[in-house]
């Protein structure tokens, strides 16, 4: 696959000039990471879910569950809405919601950290805060008992709405697909000529000249590589980005492998018993509903000080201001990589948020 126009091969680009915040959603890049540790053959591109409006990759799921409760008519002018969530869809909807114009009311544990309150009072949104000792769970407990009182209220509810999966069906899937697919044939290298497609000598680049496609350290960079994309590796929050990705490149492609990945302090999906852990956004000590699990070929396991070191590396070494999560599947990813069936492969990682979400976590903690 060429490097060359990678990330505008979707052939659908972000408007120049955006209706509103919401035509900004979607269309993320893909970047290649190039400082792999020794003996790893594999390409592998990370997709900046950062690059969304709000930061993460949850704005994609939350402008699609409110656009489909309004398409059902559920949500109505007037009307508000309710969720339980401490993260990053809090943040989604406070955004779209803003955009809007309808009310919103998140409910989360009191042990929420600071930065993130500030960020959604500033889109306007209200909180109704739920006893930190009792987590997540006394927060959809509390959503439960006032869904019950008000008929005013409209549930979007991201761990059991089809509309959470089929954004990524109709959007992320699609881009990662024609991101390989439109892209153009990969140019060949023979002896550290480039040659054209026709097979025609074009110019000659000496192995450590910067070319036209960038600079190719070394004659192992010059293997050929597989045009199509092989292999996904992804964490699971609600399980709506590996189900809804997952599901479009193995109906396309049957032997794309998906790596799910998921915190070794509570590796649930991988037959374990839920923990705490700093993996925010993965991880949530249940199988989530809307998770298809005969998607993911293989769980992997990553634990919080692992993703918080990868997470550093690649901001050090690659200039990627990613979040833990990020580290986590960028740490799973390098262990899928190094495999010998795995070679001159192309292999996909879901970078979900953005690293300054976590400066008051540890993340930022040495610095
Ligand atoms: C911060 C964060 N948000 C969202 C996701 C995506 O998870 P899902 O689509 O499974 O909810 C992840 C997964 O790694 C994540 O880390």
């Amino acid at each position: 696959m060429s490097l060359t126009n990678f990330s505008n091969s979707t052939g659908v680009k972000k408007p120049l000039v955006a209706k509103n915040i919401t035509e900004l959603i979607g269309n993320t890049p893909l970047v290649k990471i190039n400082k792999l540790p020794p003996g790893i053959r594999c390409s592998i591109y990370a997709k900046l879910e950062y690059f969304n409006p709000g930061f993460s990759v949850k704005d994609r799921i939350a402008l699609n569950m409110i656009v489909d409760a309004e398409r059902r008519g559920i949500l109505t002018p007037g009307k508000t809405i309710i969720e339980p969530t401490s993260g990053n869809t809090g943040i989604g909807l406070a955004m779209i919601c803003a955009s809007k114009g309808y009310p919103l009311i998140l409910v989360m544990p009191e042990s929420m950290s600071i930065e993130r309150r500030k960020v959604l009072l500033h889109f306007g949104a209200r909180f109704v805060l739920t006893p930190g000792e009792q987590g997540m769970r006394g927060a959809i407990s509390r959503v439960q008992a006032m869904l019950k009182n008000s008929s005013e209220l409209v549930f979007l509810g991201q761990f059991t709405n089809p509309a959470n999966t089929e954004i990524h069906r109709l959007t992320t899937a699609e881009e990662i697909w024609q991101a390989f697919h439109g892209a153009p044939q990969e140019q060949v290298y023979v002896n550290g000529d480039l040659w054209s497609e026709d097979g025609v000598f074009e110019e000659n680049f000496g192995p450590h000249e910067v070319s036209s496609i960038g600079i190719r350290d070394s004659e192992e960079e010059l293997m050929p590589q597989s045009d199509t994309i092989d292999i996904l590796v992804a964490g699971v929050g609600t399980g709506g980005t590996i189900s809804g990705v997952g599901s479009i490149l193995k109906r396309r492609n049957e032997k794309i492998k998906i790596f799910a990945v998921e915190p070794s302090e509570s590796p649930v999906l991988s037959g374990g018993s839920a923990g705490a852990h700093n993996i925010q956004g993965i991880g949530a000590g249940f199988v989530p509903e809307i998770l298809q699990r005969d998607m993911i070929d293989e769980v992997l396991t990553v634990s919080s000080g692992e993703a918080i070191l990868h997470s550093r590396k690649l901001a050090l070494e690659e200039g990627i201001l990613c979040g833990i999560s990020s580290g986590a599947a960028y740490c799973a990813a390098l262990e899928v990589a190094r495999r010998r069936e795995f070679q001159g492969k192309n292999m996909v990682v879901i970078f979900p948020d953005l690293g300054e979400r976590y400066i008051s976590t540890e993340l930022f903690s040495i610095n």
